[in-house]
């Protein structure tokens, strides 16, 4: 069966919690592209045009090593990649990530957390690193995590999703033989009709 992943690069932990949710709503895996040198504070001081961050984003072809297993992506179908919005752009350990793996047929949902920017280029510069399918993106900013945005994020994962959330959760009230027939016959008239979400 085709499954979610939602793979998220966060450095103080708003993104993380983003991704968490996201992970809950949609039924998918979680993995945390982990950097092999962590990022101190100073690492992330950008006021500092010498501190780690800034020296990669100044930098296109900068490429921080992850230092977790790579997860394998064979049984994923949909790929969520969420992070934090550095100068305007995702942090370029994503574009290590993405360059990391063959991505064809398969579909990537951006999400991020700033300060208050929105997506800026960000997603047009992932699409160079690889050849998925990017199917929607959206930035949370991290100052307005109330319990109502964390509702319209829940509501914006169940409308990419839908199809399959409620075709898996129907599944589940039926026997062994008619879960499997069901899902075929589902996954069928969705692709048939035009209605496939992630
Ligand atoms: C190096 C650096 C650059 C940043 N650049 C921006 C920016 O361009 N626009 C913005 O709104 N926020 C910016 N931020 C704020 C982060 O995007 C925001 O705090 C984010 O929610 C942090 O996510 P995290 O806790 O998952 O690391 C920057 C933060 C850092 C550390």
């Amino acid at each position: 069966m085709n499954k979610i992943l939602v793979a998220y690069f966060s450095a103080s932990g708003q993104t993380m919690r983003l991704a968490k949710t996201i992970a809950e709503v949609s039924g998918g895996d979680i993995y945390e592209i982990t950097p092999t040198q962590k990022y101190t504070s100073l690492d992330l001081d950008w006021h500092d045009s010498n501190s780690r961050s800034s020296v990669e984003m100044r930098k296109p072809d900068s490429r921080p090593s992850i230092s977790n297993l790579k997860p394998n992506l064979d049984g994923y179908d949909s790929v969520f990649i969420g992070f934090p919005i550095w100068w305007y752009e995702a942090p370029r350990i994503i574009q290590t990530f993405l360059e990391s793996f063959e991505w064809s047929g398969k579909n990537i949902v951006v999400f991020a957390t700033s300060g208050g920017s929105d997506l800026g280029q960000s997603v047009e510069i992932l699409k160079k690193s690889c050849n998925a399918n990017f199917k929607d993106a959206k930035v949370l900013s991290s100052s307005t995590n109330s319990a109502s945005i964390k509702n319209g994020w829940r509501a914006w994962v169940f409308e990419l999703c839908k199809f399959r959330l409620i075709t898996r959760a129907i599944s589940l009230y039926s026997a062994k033989f008619s879960r499997i027939f069901f899902l075929n016959v589902c996954d069928s008239f969705v692709n048939t009709a035009g209605l496939a979400d992630l």
